[in-house]
């Protein structure tokens, strides 16, 4: 295993969003103080991989105790599914079993909350996936007595750039104008990609945080565009390859090789090659190269064939 080669305790760049290895760069920043500080409805978005569910976590563990939060993940569910996945999260008891019951439980919930001057955040992921009607029930729950927006209560919702058009439907336009904030995630820049990188390789417990050279960086950084979620994959693959070649340190030919290797994963389906072994992705590695010596030994003899037989023809 290449961990400990490296003098590694533990996977750095593993893809789950784990808030120990969170990175505030400058958008999240800016996005987290926009989150504690605005109410109402607030619209996170940003491409794939930018880190909008880590930043989501990473704030839930840093949050007042005193605020209600719930997090829904799946918005596949309907919105009576969405309201029940709430009471339960929330802590509601719930003996309601109709639907309008169940949503005046959390619309009362949520009204004393209010009464009491207590903040409660609704936090709904991958938003994108919600229809237009159950986006519409949702802003409905800003005006639970039907007087008046809460002052306490935040819904954010999150999703990539696409959200944002789907909130423009004509269906939708109390909701739009009802957007008290909008952040974007923006990829990380040159800088940030190698305070993330070091950053991640220090909590893995590396002694060395210059495992990678400035030119590797470099070469991660044009790549990944400054997506962390690419940035993962590729210093994973990396470290993989300079584990297959006793190299202790990652310089841009091996950044070069996990990057070739990646672009043909992502072109020919293969069978896929768990990281955590890297005895597989040697045998894969080698194979490949037997059979490419295969195809070139049997493309010379096709030719010294042709060649003698047209030689002895003429
Ligand atoms: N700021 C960050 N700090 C640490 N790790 C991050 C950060 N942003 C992203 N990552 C890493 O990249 C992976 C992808 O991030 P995340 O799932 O948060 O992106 P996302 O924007 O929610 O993507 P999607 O649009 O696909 O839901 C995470 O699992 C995490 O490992
Ligand atoms: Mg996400």
């Amino acid at each position: 295993m290449y961990l400990s080669f490296f003098g590694l305790s533990e996977r750095p760049f593993s893809l789950a969003p784990d808030p120990r290895f969170f990175f505030m760069g400058t958008s999240h920043q800016e996005a987290r103080t926009q989150i504690e500080e605005r109410r109402g409805l607030v619209v996170l978005t940003g491409e794939a991989g930018t880190g909008k569910t880590s930043l989501l976590l990473a704030l839930r563990e840093r949050l007042d105790p005193e605020i209600a939060v719930t997090h829904v993940f799946n918005t596949t569910l309907p919105f009576d599914g969405m309201v029940e996945f709430m009471l339960e999260d929330l802590g509601i008891a719930k003996l309601e079993e109709s639907p309008a019951m169940r949503l005046a439980a959390l619309s009362g919930f949520l009204s004393a909350r209010e009464q009491a001057g207590q903040r409660t955040t609704l936090v709904i992921d991958e938003a994108q996936n919600l229809d237009v009607p159950t986006l519409a029930q949702l802003g409905a729950l800003q005006n639970m007595d039907g007087t008046a927006p809460g002052k306490h209560l935040q819904i954010l919702l999150v999703g990539p750039p696409e959200l944002e058009a789907r909130l423009e439907h004509s269906d939708l336009q109390h909701l739009w104008a009802a957007i008290g904030a909008r952040c974007r995630l923006r990829p990380l820049d040159a800088a940030e990609v190698e305070s993330y990188i070091r950053g991640r390789l220090r909590i893995a417990g590396a002694h060395d945080t210059g495992l990678f050279s400035q030119r590797a960086i470099r070469r991660i950084t044009q790549y990944s565009g400054g997506i962390p979620r690419v940035i993962n994959t590729l210093c994973d693959h990396a470290l993989l390859f300079g584990y297959a070649d006793h190299k202790r340190r990652i310089d841009r030919h091996i950044v070069n090789h996990a990057i070739a290797y990646l672009k043909e994963g992502a072109h020919a389906p293969r069978t896929p090659v768990a990281v955590d072994d890297p005895a597989a992705l040697e045998s894969t590695a080698s194979n490949r190269t037997r059979q490419m010596l295969t195809i070139a030994g049997v493309a010379l003899a096709s030719a010294l064939l042709g060649f003698a037989l047209t030689f002895l023809g003429g």
